[in-house]
């Protein structure tokens, strides 16, 4: 297999790509909200414990006030004390803090050699580390074209693209009276639009192309059976493979026609189809339980709290976390990175630090970090691939010095389907004491996932990627780390005591869950992982295995099919290219006879760059599919090739 020089294909100017380098990033003086312990927790129960209106002790000592209505303040405070299932350890005020706990970092080797680097144009003076908030002050702000730093390039950092930053980002990401420079201007704003043709300006290694995932029968799971609750093993899925034809009836959209043909759903890397129990728990939830809760003395507020709270721990469980207090609920793995980049990241990047991701990130795992770089002079750096699309790992770890405050990465890249090697990625990030982060949204609903053997200081994963409902996902940090974090969203909810001088936060997760959260879907999720659950992650793993390396050799019989992404450890999808034929073309004639795919770049552009391409059509696999639903692609495609495809 030829491995081409890192960085080569996409770098050069004959693929219309800026030349790599580094962009030091500016610094801006943007506070985070502050915290510091002031009081104790107010109380001890947990999430997952008993009824809430079961678990209230008594009335609490109320502040000395006059609202207009004394009972009705009454009612309400006590609600909020002692219905909200408060999780222990400091509270905290909006005053900065000077004794918040350090994010704990694992001593650093001395850095390995660097890598070497190329020279680039000067782009402005250094800008100092901006300085902390006083509390009540208002934010500070000033033009980010002046403090812009030199560049200095390494193979592995990231091309930047200053433009993306111009407009809506900036009222995100600070002021208004930021100004973000526009700098290292590439062709990247002006790429085609996603369903435009595959652009293959870099020739692919067909050799390398050719390998497909192996079956491997000495394939051995972690023993997950002593953390599941006898009601999740069901005894219809114990012993035996998976029945996909069995697990197909449990999916009520499966049974859709579409274009007058059975609905072959192969875009389950986009989102997943909800099974009968999920839609059920979400049916249940609005007929007996739908509250707010948390805050009422009433029977569905209990019951609504206990359903979200249950669900949290059903998270707890499938993850594998020590706690469900290390459980946070989002609205999905971008927003848990999100949340992440803002509240750790704010708080504990500086001008200089680094933090690297790899060339395999969905854009949720880069803007984030380009933004959060943009705003603290901060240093992205990119891990390569090799030809089929896995990260080089000696490369990765001459990224890793003692600059790496971040490594962020993929458990499974969402466009190839690449399993990351993980656990020696985040062994080696830690050796250099950098914290890591684990984008599991594309791993979750295909192989059984523990936190704590992987030892990642994050996790992030979607709901609706793992059969449970939109709008719903979970961010898992350790304890001690999301303690040290300040809140990133204020609100209801996440408070213990507001008044106009001060604000004390709830602990986590409480703290970074403001507002009315998603309780239904909250609710669906932990019904979705408890299914799961009972059917098995483990067996879905084998079965989909088998499923993924029948496909690949299925498809390869397709005339002028090209795979694009052939790792040795590959999860549920296959993406290709068809000779002669427009990706978005494909996609619809495939939707003609009822073939669900998705075809475009996946959101995760700087990867298909690499192999010179701007879209491929992409299959990806639930444990419902079955060898019908491959045949079915296979025979569409032949007919699409051979121009007999249905009009
Ligand atoms: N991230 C989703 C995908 O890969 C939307 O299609």
């Amino acid at each position: 297999m030829t491995i081409r020089e890192p960085g080569g294909p996409v770098s050069g100017p004959e693929n219309g790509l800026a030349s790599p380098g580094e962009l030091r990033l500016a610094t801006s003086l943007l506070p985070g909200v502050g915290d510091s312990p002031s009081l104790p927790a107010a109380s001890s129960s947990t999430p997952g414990a008993t009824s809430s209106v079961a678990r209230y002790p008594g009335s609490p000592t109320l502040p000395d006030m006059d609202p207009v209505s004394l009972t009705s303040l009454v009612s309400r405070l006590a609600n909020d004390l002692f219905a909200m299932p408060a999780i222990g350890g400091p509270t905290s005020s909006l005053a900065p803090s000077a004794d918040a706990p350090a994010s704990p970092t694992v001593s650093a080797p001395a850095p390995p050699a660097a890598i070497p680097t190329t020279s680039s144009p000067s782009l402005g003076a250094p800008a100092s580390p901006s300085p902390s908030m006083p509390s009540g002050a208002a934010p500070a702000s000033r033009p980010l074209g002046a403090d812009t730093l030199p560049v200095s390039g390494s193979p592995f950092d990231a091309p930047l693209d200053f433009t993306a930053f111009e407009g809506a980002e900036r009222a995100f990401l600070a002021p208004a009276a930021l100004a973000f420079p526009l700098v290292d201007a590439t062709d990247l704003a002006a790429a085609p639009h996603e369903a435009s043709a595959p652009r293959v300006t870099a020739p692919l290694d067909f050799a390398s192309l050719e390998q497909a995932p192996t079956p491997n029968p000495d394939l051995t799971f972690p023993s997950r059976a002593s953390g599941v609750p006898s009601d999740l093993t069901n005894a219809s899925f114990t012993g035996g493979s998976l029945d996909a034809h069995a697990l197909k009836r449990e999916f009520p959209i499966l049974k859709e026609r579409v274009n007058g043909r059975q609905l072959v759903w192969l875009d389950n890397a986009a989102t997943t189809q909800k099974p009968q129990a999920v839609i059920d728990r979400l049916k249940r939830f609005y007929e007996h339980e739908n509250s707010n809760i948390h805050r009422a003395a009433h029977t569905l507020a209990a019951r609504a709290t206990d359903a979200y709270e249950k669900a949290r721990e059903s998270v707890r469980r499938f993850l594998n976390a020590p706690s469900a207090s290390e459980i946070v609920f989002v609205r999905g793995a971008t927003e848990g990175i999100n949340l992440i980049a803002q509240s750790w990241g704010r708080r504990n990047i500086e001008a200089g630090d680094e933090i690297v991701i790899s060339w395999l990130e969905h854009h949720a795992n880069i803007v984030p970090w380009q933004q959060l770089c943009l705003e603290r002079g901060a240093r992205l750096r990119v891990a390569p691939v090799d030809d089929r699309g896995q990260v080089l790992l000696e490369e990765y770890e001459k990224l890793l010095n003692d600059k790496t405050k971040l490594v962020s990465f993929t458990q499974v890249s969402n466009a190839l389907g690449t399993i990351t090697p993980a656990k020696a990625m985040i062994d080696m990030a830690h050796r250099h004491g950098a914290l890591v982060l684990l984008d599991g949204a594309q791993a979750v609903s295909h192989k059984p996932v523990d936190v704590q053997a992987l030892d990642c200081d994050f996790y992030v994963f979607s709901g609706h990627k793992v059969f449970a409902p939109t709008g719903i996902g979970a961010v898992f940090g350790k304890k001690d780390i999301l303690d040290a974090m300040p809140p990133w969203q204020g609100g209801g909810n996440m408070i213990q005591d507001v008044t106009f001088e001060r604000t004390r936060f709830h602990p986590a997760p409480m703290r970074f869950e403001a507002g009315t959260g998603n309780i239904a879907d909250a609710v669906g999720l932990g019904e979705a992982l408890d299914w799961l659950t009972r059917v098995g992650i483990e067996r879905v793993e084998r079965y989909e295995h088998e499923l993924l390396v029948y496909g690949t050799e299925c498809l390869k019989t397709v005339p002028g099919l090209t795979l694009v992404g052939t790792a040795a450890e590959k999860a549920g999808v296959l993406s290709f290219i068809l000779a002669g034929q427009k990706t978005e073309e494909v996609g619809g004639l495939l939707d003609k006879e009822g073939i669900a795919v998705r075809s475009g770049h996946h959101c995760a552009q700087p990867i298909l760059r690499r192999f010179g391409l701007e879209a491929t059509v992409r299959a990806s696999l639930a444990p419902y599919n079955t060898k019908e639903d491959i045949d079915a692609l296979v025979a569409a495609l032949e007919r699409i090739q051979a121009g007999h495809a249905r009009a």
